[in-house]
């Protein structure tokens, strides 16, 4: 038997068998496809819940994890030797319509067009002022997966790739199995972190809102802030590449980029940030979002007195992870209750 067996491996799954067996815990994680369209993988990596415009418990709650980032990401680099891209490289918001200026000029981070120029040369002649936020910031999605795996390793935790979980069994208050593709799974407790598919294991109200992306290569590295605006942002990593982001689509597991998905994109980009226009394409790519009622997560409790839910991180799965981690961590081995989370 396992003390935890953790379904889905993307950054929730894995942040939270790695605070778990740091905690003492014996964790297993079940996952079919590590690399397939898992928000995690698919993600631009911002840490900006300033950005995002969240607000009130949410706002407060992305600020925390954001808080929580440089040590979470010192604990993962001891653990797996890896770089994890990290950068508080500080991000412009600007805007780009008379409206939204006039709504945002009396924010006490709000500052002109002129200065907006100064701070990031460069931009395009469409944006009318700008927040600056100098706390948000990024991590290399994909490295810090790279290193979230090695780290689970490091602290023999198991992972069983590859390995589907078709049903979960259960009686009228606890889980009693995994029905998976590598046979029947039991442990002690479960923790469910199946981003977007959850659905297809319990009757839960999380849908998957595609994202389309893209990206150049900028061989003069001369970004080094990140620009989020309406319907667009550019995300200069530090090896060069700039990630291109993203669409808002629901229209179901649709799969696949679009014409109409990319030019909208890049449209939008290279009015931002006219060098985009010569930049090389690299790479095109889309996932899932994990949406949730209100967009705030389904954390803690289920109806299942051994099955915990770590799922609907939405937009910001990547910055919600440390703090995630923590309250499921808490909860579990040391049974304090969720302050936060979703009540649907
Ligand atoms: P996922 O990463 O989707 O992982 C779920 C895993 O569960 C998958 O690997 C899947 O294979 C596995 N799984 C599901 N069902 C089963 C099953 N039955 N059996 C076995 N395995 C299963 N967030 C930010 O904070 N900053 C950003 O800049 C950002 N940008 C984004 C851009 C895009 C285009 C997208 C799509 C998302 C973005 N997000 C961002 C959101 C963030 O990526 C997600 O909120 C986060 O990755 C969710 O993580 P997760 O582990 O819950 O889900
Ligand atoms: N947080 C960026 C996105 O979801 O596209």
């Amino acid at each position: 038997m396992t003390d935890v067996l953790v379904i889905g491996g993307g950054i929730i799954g894995l942040s939270t068998a790695i605070a778990l067996s740091q905690k003492g815990a014996n964790v297993t994680i079940v996952e079919r496809d590590l690399c397939g369209h898992a928000a995690t993988w698919a993600a631009a990596g911002m840490l900006a819940p300033e950005a995002e415009r969240l607000s009130g418990d949410l706002l407060d709650f992305g600020i925390r994890s954001r808080e929580m980032y440089p040590q979470w990401i010192a604990n993962l680099m001891r653990l797996s030797g890896q770089d994890c891209g990290y950068w508080c490289c500080g991000m412009l918001a600007p805007v780009l319509e008379e409206s939204d200026r006039q709504v945002i000029s009396g924010h006490p981070k709000y500052i002109s067009r002129e200065e907006s120029h100064q701070r990031l040369s460069g931009l395009g002649q469409s944006i009318l002022g700008s927040l600056w936020l100098p706390e948000d910031g990024q991590v290399n999605n994909r490295k810090l997966t790279q290193a979230l795996l090695t780290a689970a390793r490091s602290l023999s935790i198991k992972i069983l790739e590859g390995t589907t979980v078709y049903q979960i069994g259960r009686d009228r208050s606890r889980v009693t199995h995994l029905d998976t593709s590598a046979g029947k799974l039991q442990s002690d407790r479960y923790v469910l972190a199946t981003g977007a598919w959850t659905r297809s294991l319990m009757p839960l109200p999380i849908k998957p809102i595609k994202g389309q992306m893209l990206s150049v290569f900028d061989a003069d590295r001369k970004l080094q802030k990140v620009i989020y605006a309406p319907s667009c942002y550019i995300v200069p990593r530090q090896d060069g590449t700039i990630v291109i982001g993203a669409t808002v689509e629901d229209n179901g597991f649709a799969q696949g980029n679009t014409a109409a998905g990319i030019a909208q994109l890049l449209n939008r980009a290279i009015s931002i940030y006219p060098a985009i226009a010569d930049m090389p394409i690299i790479e095109t790519w889309w996932g899932f979002r994990p949406h949730a009622p209100n967009e705030i997560p389904l954390l803690g409790a289920s109806d299942h007195e051994n099955l915990v839910l770590a799922t609907g991180h939405y937009r910001n799965g990547i910055l919600f992870a440390p703090i995630t981690a923590k309250l499921i961590t808490d909860f579990i081995v040391d049974g304090i209750s969720l302050a936060f989370f979703n009540d649907v």
